[in-house]
């Protein structure tokens, strides 16, 4: 070894050791003199001094020395002196008084300093990715996201969990997004597709037996990217034998009760709550709420048919629903100006048709341009339903349950945000569980799956499948942490017959299933057991665990919303000669 400690060992109880440290220069000063110099490595940060110990001609070299140099020094251990220790660093007590110094490899000037609290655009972030990654957040980021993987694969170790890899180049798979293709040289014109989960051999795998398996699975999804969406993330993907839907849960409760202790400190009560589907959108409008608070969206339908408000009346009479949200405590924060921008904000995104809202005066009354229209019996009803009390602020849609659920799910979201109704490091964990078999696709003119095609449905559903696909419900369950879909799962399909229902459901004819998913049909023909599995997204778990606001601070090489890698500049042109072997014509 080049050094005998980290820059993050050292303290009072090493006092006069002679040790060598390696690292990075993360700054240097000259004071009156004698030079200081901050060596930093993965571990930590440890001061060096330049005094006499060393000689001129090594203080002289250390004058040299510019940030992001790699070095080693050698010296002695001491305490530093009264009043200039830093108690924010485990390493802040002592100094090591350099004896000699060696400079193992110069550096540019680095485009930013990796200690900067002053970051540039991530553009810049992404580009030099081995510059930011110094950075301790980044560190801690990635630190983080081993502990948990190793924690993960430890847990399902010990309950006989078997992980075993599935194929990269496999066949298209049915989660629902575009597939990223590869080209077959040897068969021109044929394509594997990455896999997007690795779903079908997942089950394929408790057709063979396994009973428990799990995967710590990189997946690739061809899909508009968000702040919680990367092109090819990691997924804990598992699949478990003669199980219901209760029992996987349980499991990840485990899970996540063990992840939650050990890595903050939170001990969970267990079972972890749940909340069936129907009952977070009309409680939330959501199907993953943030649950960390209150703010519950409130029906006024019947109320709003009574008044003699246009918009309301009508909505509440063409079955359409009114609904609202009292944002407690907010009518000060909100100007007119304010509210104005929050009616643009609903209707320009999620196509509500505006915004009826009221400040509870301080005798309770009600007040908004709008109160004229409403009788002052129907505006107490209305305030008494919300639980308003002097200072809320009261905001309502008329619209389409579907219309309504975005809209006041939204304007909660940014309530909770801008309100501050939770603290920084507050979690909070449930399930949502019994989403719909389906979601009718305008554009398709059909039924899509919820989840995917080899969802069950609830036993007592199954009569649905012919006579009422809506109102089918699936035994699936969501991992919902902070307000964030943080996995998903299912008990599949192990009967032949029923599978072939579903498919017809979602149009996907004899032919067709066969041709896409004939492997898996065969499967379930020779003795499939009862399954059912989830996959849980790793880096969004660790996004919220280590609470970063981006899922690009987890993964050490990300891509950008275009889905380009900054720093390697994929994806990039290829040489004609290999597209001539794929049999590709080049598109220009
Ligand atoms: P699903 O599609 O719900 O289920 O994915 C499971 C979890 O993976 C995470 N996730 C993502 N994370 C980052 N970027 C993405 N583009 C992305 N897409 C999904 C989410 C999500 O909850 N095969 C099924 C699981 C099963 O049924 O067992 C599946 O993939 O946290
Ligand atoms: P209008 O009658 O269009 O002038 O709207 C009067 C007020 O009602 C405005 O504040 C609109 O933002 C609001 N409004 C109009 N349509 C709706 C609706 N469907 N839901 C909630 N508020 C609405």
């Amino acid at each position: 070894m080049l050094r005998t400690h980290t820059c993050g060992q050292l303290t009072v109880a090493d006092i006069g050791k002679t040790v060598t440290l390696c690292g990075w220069v993360e700054a240097n000063r000259d004071h009156r003199g004698v030079l200081f110099l901050d060596l930093r490595d993965r571990y930590g940060l440890t001061q060096v001094v330049f005094g006499p110990e060393g000689g001129a001609s090594c203080q002289e070299l250390a004058r040299s020395l510019r940030s992001e140099y790699v070095v080693k020094v050698s010296g002695k251990v001491a305490r530093r002196p009264q009043g200039t220790e830093n108690p924010k660093i485990l390493t802040g007590e002592i100094e090591v008084r350099a004896e000699s110094l060696e400079i193992l490899n110069r550096s540019l000037t680095p485009p930013f300093q990796p200690s900067t609290d002053d970051l540039p655009g991530e553009d810049i972030r992404l580009k030099y990715r081995y510059i930011d990654l110094r950075r301790p957040a980044m560190q801690r980021s990635m630190l983080l996201r081993h502990r948990m993987i190793k924690m993960m694969r430890d847990y399902f170790d010990r309950l006989d969990f078997v992980e075993v890899e599935t194929p990269m180049l496999g066949r298209s798979t049915p989660e629902g997004a575009r597939d990223y293709l590869v080209p077959s040289r040897i068969q021109q014109g044929a394509f594997y597709a990455l896999p997007q989960s690795p779903q079908l051999y997942k089950q394929i795998l408790m057709v063979a037996g396994f009973d428990r398996y799990i995967q710590v699975a990189r997946c690739f999804r061809d899909e508009d990217l968000r702040a919680d969406r990367q092109p090819e993330f990691t997924q804990l993907d598992l699949e478990m034998s003669f199980v219901e839907a209760d029992d996987i849960i349980g499991v990840i409760d485990g899970l996540v009760a063990h992840l939650a202790a050990e890595l903050l400190g939170i001990k969970l009560s267990l079972p972890l709550p749940r909340m069936t589907y129907d009952e977070a959108m009309e409680r939330f409008g959501h199907d993953a709420p943030d649950l960390r608070f209150g703010m519950e969206l409130i029906d006024v339908t019947d109320l709003a048919a009574q008044c003699s408000f246009r918009v309301f009346h009508e909505a509440a009479q063409q079955g359409q629903r009114v609904r609202g949200i009292n944002a407690v405590g907010a009518a000060g924060n909100y100007s007119r100006k304010d509210i104005d921008g929050l009616t643009q904000f609903v209707v320009e995104n999620f196509g509500a048709k505006g915004l009826v809202w009221f400040k509870v005066e301080p005798d309770g009354q009600l007040a908004s341009p709008s109160a004229k229209n409403f009788a002052p019996e129907t505006l107490k009803q209305i305030a008494e339903r919300l639980s308003a009390k002097p200072g809320d602020l009261l905001l309502f849609v008329a619209d389409k349950f579907e219309t309504t659920c975005k809209a006041l799910y939204a304007l909660r979201k940014r309530f909770g945000a801008e309100l501050k109704l939770y603290e920084p490091g507050q979690m909070h964990f449930s399930w949502v569980v019994e989403f719909p078999m389906f979601a009718y696709d305008q554009e398709e003119q059909g039924w899509a799956a919820m989840h995917h095609p080899f969802t069950a449905p609830r036993r007592q559903d199954i009569e649905l499948l012919a006579a009422d696909p809506a109102a089918c419900r699936a035994q699936a369950y969501d991992l919902v942490i902070n307000g964030y879909e943080a996995g998903g799962g299912t008990i599949r399909i192990h009967d032949q017959q029923l599978q072939q229902q579903v498919f017809g459901l979602l149009g996907i004819d004899e032919v067709k299933a066969k041709e896409r998913f004939g492997f898996l049909l065969d499967a379930l023909q020779f003795g499939a057991p009862p399954h059912g599995g989830i996959a849980l997204g790793i880096d969004r778990l660790v996004m919220l665990f280590g609470g970063f606001e981006n899922i690009r601070d987890v993964i050490a090489f990300p891509k950008t919303q275009r889905a380009t890698d900054l720093m390697t500049g994929a994806p990039g042109e290829v040489d004609a000669k290999q597209l001539r072997e794929l049999g590709i014509r080049p598109a220009k």
